[in-house]
């Protein structure tokens, strides 16, 4: 393990290199423990540089074999040389010359799965963010763009295929039963996007005509066996292209583009050129295997990665400062493909849950930090929600304050302007700034200031002046490092509704900009006054969830029934049922804590339950209404001093009432929605499926709850309902024979499909309650635990500790010492695994004094230890601070 070096990057400190890097050669002679590879780099002096500045380049663990500097043996007075590090000195001022640098790598002994590594039997590279430096000696940074050539050599038998990036030059046999094949991509890139895969892969093939009329190859590479599964991706790929081209102008540049699947991966894919590689959770998926939210993720992972093409290759970052920039961009067009794909509103409310409940704790905790941070001491913890998730939200709000056409013209001038470039933020919102004529600057803060907005609302009807008075206040909460915030450019959508449901149009809207239907909230405090409104009318307001922000609108229940059942907008009414059920779950976790009787508002039920029931509904949408907010967002709403028992046992009784008084509405929906035919995963299907197991999940509050869920376990015939079924079981009734049964009939039926076992492990880990750490160490010394995998180590480790509030957070903190001591364990090994694991604790500060003691010792004794990754160190320090 690399242990703490502890040197913070400062984004004021960027300085383009002296060297430009012209091309880069490289002949890897794979063997799994000794691979020798030769980089040959030809660089020039930049115009302007220093004519005696040394050649500096990244190294990480790295064994130096040969240099040599235009083919000449370098004399050891001319270099100095670390793991770390390889500094040349004395090179030409402006002359072009050719380094070559030999080493020899390790990709068995490689457990941090970045650079170099092997899994299950099969070569595969990881280089994102700085892995490349552990392959070779390199100026590793994203500004430094080169066309690549790349020859692999590797026994023929166990490596009949050779992959890197780009199109392919040639091949043939070798020496010693070895053979090779070449490689060239003619786009210049960084070396983060330089991919290398070698084994024996099954493959799954297709093609695709672009806009253009070109033939691009597609393949898929998969373990044998498993190629069947791979068809769905493929058709997610071919989808997102076409998509691409249609929405965005984009055509594919290569003449093939490649994806393979691996079992062992940090993070779920890469876009490296033309040579994608992925977490083989996000391509393989079949009706028996998979569930319905597998193959919405996998659509939406194919179709980011092939987004990153433009948006990341094609125009890249000019350093790590800027990860957003394509992150965040590409996250927003992936949303907007499976929008066009699916249900816009459905896929909406998805991503505003996964927004609010991860997003959100991580701005309001200690690891807060901007989408374009200014400083880190470890980049692999800044592949964060707040980069990904509100860098998209942040995209998505030019959009909405631009409008749709012309964002794509700013779009447009982004690809056309950068195209071939390392780019900024600057240079992004530039070019939106410019196509509209907009001053974007204050918007800008959006990508400065960390922390979510507060917007606190109050509204007035005025009978006399037939206006409706809007009040509004903004707070950007202090966050580490910021304690004082500017104002910001907020675009709130509204609507005006009327008794009769309409949709009020006023005669004119004073006190600030309007755009359609999107009011700028731009000052600390600011009226909007809308005139011309004959009747008291109900604001709708950050309809579409147009802004990432908290908004403190005291609306009356009757006023958010009424936006549930007549905003046009179906977010806005889900959003209404929302903020309607929160008032019941937060009286409930204090009535809980206090020992109190716990009720719920009758007006509440009926407004839930006529939606659940509602046939002009689509039931993906009434699922999703359905689904009370969690545990999580019940706890971020409380906002501290947080009791997960009492949030758990108010939210239980809660659905136990919602159970009862809509038994009638779940026995009708359980028997109707049932999906008959062969399986398909379209999204109407998968919506019935999700509104089927939703009623299932009520009715095990009423009698016969068990029988009911082990019936459904029984009669599934797809992974959606099947694990529905064994999570009802097993969290409802986790002392049943009927659940054990469950449990094992899974097990044996599945022990050979890694992806399944996760979903077994995962199940498990949530069952709520003390009893569950226990049967957590139990799992780990199942022989079908895999302390090496990371998807494993997620499924039962990371799954405890994010998404069991109870069984995690026990009042005697044993929940938190045990993560303690796996975060010790995984450290030396996988610290960018550890290092994701512990930020589960990001929200440890909002806890009732006994727990967040706890945590706070647990995390103590993280930072007291002896040797530590800078990952680790990172986020245990900050959290700490
Ligand atoms: N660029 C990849 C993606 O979007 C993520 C890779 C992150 N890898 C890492 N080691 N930090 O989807
Ligand atoms: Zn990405």
């Amino acid at each position: 393990m690399r242990t703490d070096t502890g040197q913070i990057v400062h984004l004021a400190d960027y300085r383009p290199t002296d060297f430009i890097l012209e091309r880069v050669d490289l002949t890897f002679e794979l063997d799994p423990t000794a691979t020798r590879l030769e980089a040959r780099l030809i660089f020039h002096r930049r115009d302007g540089a220093d004519p005696k500045a040394p050649l500096v380049l990244d190294g990480d663990e790295l064994t130096l074999a040969e240099l040599r500097l235009d083919q000449n043996e370098l004399p050891a007075a001319q270099f100095d040389v670390t793991p770390d590090s390889l500094v040349i000195r004395d090179l030409p001022e402006a002359a072009p010359f050719e380094v070559t640098v030999i080493t020899i790598i390790n990709p068995e002994a490689n457990g941090q799965l970045m650079g170099l590594y092997r899994t299950n039997g099969v070569y595969c590279t990881q280089c994102e963010a700085e892995g490349f430096r552990r392959i070779t000696y390199f100026p590793d940074r994203p500004d430094v763009l080169a066309p690549y050539t790349v020859t692999i050599i590797a026994d023929k038998a166990t490596n009949p295929v050779l992959l890197s990036n780009g199109n392919f030059l040639g091949g043939g046999n070798y020496d010693e039963g070895r053979h090779f094949a070449a490689w060239f991509d003619p786009f210049p890139k960084p070396s983060y996007l330089f991919a290398l895969v070698a084994g024996d892969l099954g493959i799954v093939e297709d093609t695709f005509t672009t806009m253009s009329g070109r033939e691009v190859a597609l393949k898929i590479y998969v373990e044998h066996g498993k190629e069947p599964r791979a068809a769905y991706a493929m058709d997610a790929l071919k989808r997102s292209m076409r998509w691409d081209e249609e929405r965005f102008g984009r055509e594919y540049d290569l003449d093939i583009f490649m994806i393979v699947a691996v079992s062992d991966f940090n993070m779920g894919a890469m876009e490296n050129k033309g040579l994608n590689v992925f977490n083989d959770k996000y391509v393989l998926a079949d009706p028996e295997t998979a569930t319905d939210q597998d193959y919405a993720n996998i659509e939406a992972i194919i179709a980011h990665e092939y987004f990153h093409n433009w948006t990341g290759n094609r125009i890249t970052c000019r350093d790590w400062f800027q990860l957003c920039l394509k992150e965040g961009l590409t996250v927003y067009r992936d949303h907007e493909f499976s929008a066009d794909q699916r249900s816009r509103a459905v896929k909406r409310i998805a991503e505003v849950r996964h927004l609010k409940s991860e997003q959100f704790p991580e701005d309001a905790g200690p690891l807060a930090h901007p989408v374009r941070p200014t400083t880190y001491r470890e980049i692999n913890n800044f592949y964060t929600t707040t980069v990904y998730e509100k860098g998209s939200e942040v995209t998505r709000m030019i959009a909405t304050i631009l409008g749709r056409d012309r964002f794509k013209q700013g779009m447009d001038l982004y690809f056309e302007r950068h195209d071939g470039d390392a780019a900024t933020v600057e240079d992004f919102v530039a070019c939106f700034a410019e196509v509209s004529g907009r001053d974007l600057t204050q918007f800008s803060r959006w990508y400065h200031q960390a922390g979510t907005p507060m917007v606190t609302a109050s509204a007035e009807y005025d009978a006399a002046s037939r206006s409706f008075v809007l009040t509004l206040e903004q707070n950007v909460p202090p966050t580490p490092g910021q304690s004082v915030k500017e104002p910001m450019h907020i675009p709130l959508s509204f609507a005006l509704i009327l008794d009769n449901g309409s949709i009020g149009e006023p005669s004119s809207i004073t006190g600030g900009e309007v755009t359609d239907d999107v009011l700028h909230l731009t000052e600390r405090h600011q009226t909007f006054t809308f005139s011309g409104i004959g009747a008291r009318p109900v604001l709708s307001l950050n309809r579409g969830f147009s802004a990432p922000i908290n908004l403190d609108f005291r609306q009356t229940p009757a006023d958010l029934a009424h936006i549930a059942r007549h905003d046009s907008d179906l977010f806005a009414r889900w959003q209404a049922l929302t903020d309607l059920a929160l008032p019941n779950l937060l009286q409930a976790a204090r009535d809980a804590r206090d020992g109190k009787e716990i009720t719920c508002d009758p007006a509440f039920l009926a407004a839930l339950l006529e939606v659940a029931g509602d046939g002009n509904l689509e039931p993906a949408f009434r699922a999703q209404a359905l689904a009370l907010p969690s545990e999580a967002d019940i706890a971020r709403e409380l906002g501290g001093n947080n009791d997960p028992d009492a949030i758990h046992a108010g939210r239980q009784a809660i659905l136990a009432h919602l159970a009862r008084e809509g038994a009638a509405t779940f026995e009708a929906l359980f028997a109707s929605m049932r999906t008959e035919g062969a399986f398909t995963p379209d999204a109407a299907s998968a919506g019935r499926r999700a509104l089927r197991n939703s009623a299932l999940s009520y009715l095990s509050y009423l009698d016969g709850g068990v029988a009911r869920a082990a019936d459904a376990f029984a009669s599934a015939d797809n992974m959606t309902d099947m694990t529905q079924a064994l999570t009802v079981l097993a969290h409802r009734f986790p002392g049943e024979a009927a659940t054990a049964n469950a449990l094992g009939a899974f097990l044996k039926r599945f022990d050979d499909n890694p992806l399944v076992l996760d979903k077994w492990f995962s199940i498990q880990a949530t069952i709520p309650g003390v009893a569950t750490l226990a049967r957590v160490r139990a799992l780990m010394e199942d022989p079908h635990f895999v302390a090496t995998n990371p998807n494993r180590v997620r499924a039962l480790i990371g799954t405890f500790a994010f998404a069991n509030p109870t069984g995690f957070n026990r009042k005697d903190g044993e929940g938190y010492r045990f993560l303690a001591r796996q975060i010790l364990a995984i450290d030396p090994r996988n610290p960018q695994l550890a290092a994701r694991i512990l930020t589960s604790m990001r929200s440890w500060r909002s806890l009732e004094p006994t727990r967040a003691e706890h945590a706070r010792t647990a995390l103590g004794e993280i930072s007291a230890a002896a040797s530590l990754s800078t990952d680790v160190r990172d986020i245990v320090e900050r959290m700490i601070q």
